[in-house]
Parts: C-alpha cells; structure tokens; sequence
C-alpha cells in the first residue's frame, strides 16, 4: 500500500498535512481539558513545544505507514479547527479514526464532515478494508458523528482505558469498504 496525503477538501473545510506553524493552534484548541478528557491520548495540560513534537513525528509514522494525521480548517479563512487521522493496521487494511474539533467550533457538523472524508480517502485511494472507531461511552456527542458517517455499533470495551485517573468504558464502531457508500 502506498500511502498519499492529498489535500481533501469538502463542501466547508479543507484538510491538509499539518504545519509546524500549526503547533501554537493545536496547543490553544487541544489544551482545553474538554478535549483531552475525551481522548486516550492528548496530554493534559498541553504545551506549543509538545505540539511540535507531535507535528515532526507525522513524518516519521507516514513513512512507517503506522498514521496519518490531518489538519482541519474552514474553506474560506483557512482557520485551523481541529485534527482527524488515522492509526494504520497495514497487515490486516484497516485502521482506526480518531478526530478533535476546538470546542467553539462545536456542532455545526465539521467532526462529521472531515470523518466522512477521511473514510472516503481510506476506502478509495489507500483501498482498506475496514475503520473502526471508539469513543468513551461519557461522550455521546462522538458516538454520533460515528453513526452518521455510517459506522455499525459492534459493543462496549468495558473500562478498556484508563485516563485521568478514572477507568473509562470505550464504545467501538466500524464500517467497512463494502458498506462505504460516498
Ligand atoms: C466529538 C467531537 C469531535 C464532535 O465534533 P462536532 O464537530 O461538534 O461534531 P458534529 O457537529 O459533526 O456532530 C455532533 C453530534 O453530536 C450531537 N451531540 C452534541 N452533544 C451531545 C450530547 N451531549 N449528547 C448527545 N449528542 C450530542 C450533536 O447534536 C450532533 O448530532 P446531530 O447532528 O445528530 O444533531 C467534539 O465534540 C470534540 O472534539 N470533542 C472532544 C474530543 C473528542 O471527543 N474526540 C473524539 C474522541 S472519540
């Protein structure tokens, strides 16, 4: 599998490869506990020096095929408001999505629009099989950007993570190519 970043880009945003330029806005937006909290992976609190960090190892996973990252921005302003990617299983065509929109950017549909392109890049042009997705079950509002991008509920991994000093449950969600409609 060869792996290409295309910039995507959809009816409200564009996403692209991140920047170190990005890093002061990744530090701003995903230093909000709300988000860290939701995540098994975004430290807390969440510094511009470990966003740089963070954005140099992008090159080093592309190359391994073990991640692709991308940035979310609005179409028009280029404004940076978030991050989807995927963490790759190369061997069995799969992978696993994860995403974070800045919290004054919430509800209005961007966490659904830049999964749905990210799904449509991994089922068309890295040609994998199947995404999954998992989200803690204290956060429905990520439950339902999996559903409407048409992920299949499959169960509950019961208190899979432990974050913050709490064991959190984790609902896991898939799609698969053959049920991908764009
Ligand atoms: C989860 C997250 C990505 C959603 O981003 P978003 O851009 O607001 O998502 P969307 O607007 O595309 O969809 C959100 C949906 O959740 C719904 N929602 C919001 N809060 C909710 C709640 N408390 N309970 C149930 N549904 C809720 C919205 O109504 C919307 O659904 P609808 O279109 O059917 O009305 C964002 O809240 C976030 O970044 N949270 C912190 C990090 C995180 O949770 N990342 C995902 C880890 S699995």
């Amino acid at each position: 599998m060869t792996l290409q970043f295309p910039i995507l880009t959809t009816p409200r945003l564009q996403l692209r490869s991140f920047k170190l330029s990005d890093a002061p806005q990744v530090a701003d937006l995903a230093g909000d506990f709300d988000i860290a909290r939701m995540t098994s992976n975004i430290p807390h609190p969440y510094t511009e020096e470990m966003a740089i960090q963070w954005i140099r190892g992008h090159a080093s996973q592309a190359i391994s095929n073990t991640a692709i990252h991308y940035a979310i921005l609005l179409q028009e302003s280029h404004l940076f408001i978030g991050a989807t990617g995927l963490t790759l299983d190369v061997q069995n065509r799969s992978a696993e999505l994860g995403y974070w929109i800045g919290k004054p950017y919430w509800n209005q549909g961007y966490a659904t629009e830049a999964a749905q392109a990210v799904l449509t890049f991994a089922f068309t042009r890295l040609g994998l099989n199947r995404i999954e997705a998992r989200h803690f079950t204290k956060n429905p509002a990520s439950g339902r950007v999996m559903q409407k991008i048409g992920m299949t509920y499959e169960g509950t991994l019961r208190q899979s993570i432990y974050r913050f000093g709490c064991f959190e449950d984790a609902a896991l969600y898939s799609i698969l190519q053959k049920e991908f409609c764009q």
